[in-house]
């Protein structure tokens, strides 16, 4: 397990979320609060389904790349769709199955990578291709040339993830405080020299970085200050066996600190370096 994953896992079994998406803030859902956040997050899905759906047939064979707890899995198969799903975490799949089962959906759950599917075998039999937020883990050539060999003619692939803009590397104070995504220009340039049609390519950060602003707000005014009485708590009844773990692991903390608690992962911060995209490929005919 590298450390996204882990970072997914362990988050959902804290929280025990069942969407491992952003949300989608739009006028739908009445304030950025965390109060919302779920509402949120249906609203997203709504919108990958809305844009499936808008480009492919009324009932379409889908693979869910990377499907997370099975959430949208779900929500397609209720509307009619026949959904497989791809998931390499264990405890992830363990609970995709259990949902696939209890709901009786006649789905293949595939428990690899979308590197190691064996597509030769499944050439050709899907309408869609969906990466719901699963797009940056998966070498962004691999991603489509396994898609296009999936995909019937006329096929679609849905991507909705985030990418790495052209300030990324700027040393500004808050560049690398956040990971994650491809290289936005020379994924497009990539793109524009393959055979996809690219028939939709939509910049929805501003509709999902007020996830960025929630998150800041929880770990500045919640887990911040928490740290903090833990640390005066911890110095004075076990100074040298904290001032050991602190030398052990400093490092790991220094880079923890930065990434969440040096004030450097806000809203602004994340629009400056990624730019979420909605990008709907066509397999042509
Ligand atoms: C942020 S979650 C998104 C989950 C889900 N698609 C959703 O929208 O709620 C990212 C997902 O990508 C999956 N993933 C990571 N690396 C992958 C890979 N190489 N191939 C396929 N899926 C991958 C993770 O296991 C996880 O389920």
């Amino acid at each position: 397990m590298d450390s996204k994953e882990f970072g997914l896992v362990f988050a959902q079994q804290l929280t025990g979320m069942e969407d491992l998406h952003y949300g989608y803030w739009d006028d739908s859902v009445p304030a950025i609060s965390v109060l919302y956040m779920k509402q949120a997050q249906q609203r997203y899905t709504e919108q990958l389904i809305d844009t499936l759906e808008q480009h492919g047939k009324p009932s379409m064979k889908v693979l869910d790349v990377g499907c997370g707890t099975g959430v949208v899995l779900q929500a397609l198969s209720e509307r009619g769709h026949q959904v497989d799903g791809v998931i390499p975490a264990p405890h992830l799949e363990k609970q995709v199955r259990e949902r696939v089962q209890t709901q009786g959906y006649n789905s293949q759950v595939w428990g690899c990578t979308m590197e190691a599917l064996p597509v030769v075998s499944l050439e050709g039999q899907y309408d869609a291709v969906l990466f719901s937020e699963s797009f940056q883990y998966i070498p962004y050539r691999v991603a489509l040339e396994h898609a296009w060999q999936l995909l019937k003619p006329g096929g679609v692939v849905l991507v909705c993830d985030f990418f790495k803009t052209e300030h990324t590397g700027d040393g500004q104070p808050g560049d690398r405080s956040f990971g994650g995504g491809h290289k936005y220009q020379e994924f497009l340039e990539w793109l524009g020299q393959s055979d996809w049609r690219c028939v939709q390519n939509d910049d929805i950060t501003a509709h999902t970085s007020p996830n960025i602003r929630l998150l800041d707000e929880l770990l500045t005014l919640r887990v911040a200050p928490a740290m903090t009485t833990l640390n005066t708590y911890l110095s004075g009844r076990h100074p040298w066996i904290l001032a050991f773990v602190k030398w052990l692991f400093r490092k790991k903390l220094r880079k923890l600190k930065f990434k969440y608690l040096s004030g450097h992962r806000s809203q602004a911060v994340f629009e400056r370096y990624k730019t979420y995209r909605r990008l709907v490929l066509i397999k042509p005919s």
